[in-house]
C-alpha cells in the first residue's frame, strides 16, 4: 500500500514535470514553426488569382504558357516546375517585371518569353566579380550567406541571345544599393528570390514594397519552413505582422498583391 502511494506519486510528478517541460519547447519554438502551422496563412492559386480557375478538366487555356520544364533535373537556384507555371501565367498581363536575383536567368526567360510583346523585365544579379560589396549582417546565417556568394557564378543567362532578350533589362550589383526610387509604384509583378540571408530579404522586400503597382502581385521564392531557408522564413513571417502575406499551398512562394 505505502508503495503503491510513493509509486503513484512519482508518477504523477513525472507527468507535471513532462507537461512543464512541452510547454516550455512548445512556446520555445512556436516562432520557429516547429509545431503547428506556419505563420503565413496558405492559400489555393485560384484564391490568389482568377486566372488559375479550373473547370471539370482542370486548368483552362487561361493558365496557358510556352515553358521549358526541369522535372527533377538540377537547376542552380531554380524554381519548381508548378513554381515556374506560375511566375509565367502572372506574366502574361504584366508589362512591368522586376527580379531580385537572375542566377540562370530561366525565371527571367520564362516570363519574357510569356509577358506582352511592349513589357520590360528588370533583373538584378550579383556577378562574380562584386562578391567584395557583399554586405553580411550580424542575423545573416552562414548557410544563407555561403548559397548567395556560390549562386553569384553568371554574367551569361538562358535568355541570352534568343529574341526575348530585348524585353530584358540586366543590372549588376548588390541589391542593398540598388536604387528604386525610380520604380516606385510601377511594377506589376516582382519576383524576390536573390540572396536569401536575413538582411537581404528584409531590404529586397521594402524595395519591393516601394516598386509595387496598385494591384500588383510580389512573389517571394523558398518559403520553406524553419529548417530549411531559416533567413527567408523568418523574414517573411515578420514582414507578415504589418502585411497581408498569403503561403501559395503547394509550392514555396508567398504573395502579397498590393491594393487597387
Ligand atoms: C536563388 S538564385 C535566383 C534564381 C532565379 N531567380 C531563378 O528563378 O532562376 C539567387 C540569385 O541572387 C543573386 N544574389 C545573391 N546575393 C545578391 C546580392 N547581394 N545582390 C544581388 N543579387 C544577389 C545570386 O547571384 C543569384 O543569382
Amino acid at each position: 500500500m505505502y508503495l503503491s502511494v510513493i509509486l503513484i506519486t512519482a508518477l504523477l510528478a513525472a507527468n507535471v514535470w513532462l507537461l512543464v517541460k512541452y510547454n516550455h519547447y512548445k512556446h520555445k519554438y512556436k516562432q520557429r514553426g516547429l509545431f503547428g502551422r506556419w505563420p503565413i496563412k496558405g492559400i489555393s492559386l485560384e484564391d490568389l488569382d482568377p486566372v488559375f480557375k479550373s473547370n471539370e478538366f482542370g486548368p483552362t487555356q487561361a493558365a496557358e504558357v510556352c515553358f521549358i520544364g526541369r522535372g527533377d533535373i538540377n537547376v542552380p537556384g531554380g524554381t519548381s516546375d508548378t513554381e515556374a507555371w506560375v511566375l509565367a501565367v502572372l506574366a502574361k498581363k504584366s508589362t512591368h517585371i522586376f527580379e531580385f536575383g537572375t542566377c540562370t536567368g530561366k525565371t527571367t526567360y520564362l516570363v519574357a518569353r510569356n509577358s506582352p510583346a511592349n513589357a520590360q523585365i528588370t533583373t538584378i544579379t550579383l556577378a562574380p566579380d562584386q562578391l567584395s560589396t557583399y554586405e553580411r549582417e550580424a542575423d545573416d546565417s552562414k548557410k544563407s550567406t555561403d548559397d548567395a556568394v556560390a549562386e553569384s557564378a553568371f554574367t551569361r543567362f538562358l535568355y541570352s541571345g534568343t529574341p526575348e532578350e530585348k524585353k530584358i533589362v540586366q543590372l549588376f550589383g548588390d541589391s542593398k544599393h540598388f536604387n528604386e526610387k525610380p520604380f516606385v509604384k510601377k511594377m506589376d509583378l516582382i519576383f524576390v528570390d536573390g540572396s536569401h540571408a536575413y538582411s537581404y530579404v528584409l531590404s529586397d522586400s521594402q524595395k519591393a514594397l516601394n516598386m509595387i503597382a496598385p494591384n500588383g502581385i510580389i512573389l517571394w521564392h523558398d518559403y520553406r519552413g524553419p529548417q530549411d531557408t531559416e533567413d527567408v522564413f523568418k523574414a517573411l513571417n515578420v514582414l507578415a505582422k504589418s502585411k497581408k502575406l498569403v503561403h501559395i499551398k503547394e509550392t514555396s512562394l508567398v504573395a502579397y498583391r498590393a491594393d487597387g
